[in-house]
């Protein structure tokens, strides 16, 4: 019923010489990918990402954008820009963001207004820190921040997003949350989402899964019903790898 969509985060990674290079090696190996395939890079490659792309069914997303039309907001990019450049996915509130640059709850909803107003698909980060998982917060925590991030959009708007969920304690440590876990957490977001806006709207949302996902886990994961594909981050700088994880 809903497309699963499995999405690389290359965060600060690579020259475009590089992206070209990586990408000229995994068209033909997504060729036959049955799910939609998506590279986030960093803003300054997505003009070489687009070009090795061209011919294939690769999108090219960016890890982060400002929610303002324009002005005086030096060193930012704006949704309307990266659209005009071809970007198409936007990550939103990564948990490095939110960790290193103060990114909140409240930035993370105007950012990802600004996206789906410009016709880019926000992929919205949520996820919970090791001690809050051990603290037993972690389905009310990750309803605060699933919903918070999508106030203020039509019930239409709130098909088209994607929502990551990426356990802090899980992201670049190798540690995997189990099968069950993140298909328990991902139905408690779904649950909360379709509270708020039906059960109709909530079937549509993919909703993927994040944190050390890789060649050897991703077939377990893939396979749990609630779970809709994956944001990857260490295994998609490699063709192969990240081949390996799209052919799930
Ligand atoms: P790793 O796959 O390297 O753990 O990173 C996950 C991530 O942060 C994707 O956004």
């Amino acid at each position: 019923m809903r497309t699963p969509i499995i999405a690389g985060n290359w965060k600060m990674n690579k020259t475009p010489a590089e992206a070209t290079e990586m990408i000229q090696a995994l068209k033909p190996l997504v060729k036959e990918a049955k799910c939609t395939v998506v590279l986030c890079v960093p803003a300054l490659l997505v003009h070489a990402a687009k070009q090795a792309a061209r011919g294939s069914k690769i999108k090219i997303g960016v890890q982060n954008m400002h929610w303002k039309e324009s002005g005086a907001y030096t060193g930012e990019l704006s949704a309307a820009m990266l659209k005009a450049c071809g970007v198409d996915y936007a990550i939103i509130g990564h948990s490095e963001r939110r960790q290193y640059f103060g990114e909140t709850d409240e930035t993370v909803n105007l950012r990802s207004l600004a996206a789906i107003r410009n016709g880019i698909t926000p992929i919205i980060c949520v996820g919970e820190r090791k001690e809050q998982r051990e603290g037993g917060y972690t389905n009310s925590l990750m309803e605060y921040q699933t919903l918070t991030a999508l106030n203020g959009m039509t019930a239409d708007e709130v098909k088209k997003v994607v929502i990551a969920y990426e356990p802090v304690w899980a992201i670049g440590t190798g540690l995997t949350a189990t099968d069950e876990q993140a298909n328990e957490t991902i139905g408690v977001i779904r649950a909360a989402i379709a509270r708020k806006y039906g059960k109709r709207v909530a079937d549509k949302v993919r909703i993927q899964y994040g944190g050390s996902m890789n060649p050897k886990n991703a077939t377990g994961l893939m396979a749990q019903p609630e779970i809709d594909g994956g944001l990857i981050g260490g295994a998609s700088l490699k063709a192969e790898d990240f081949s390996k994880v799209v052919n799930f």
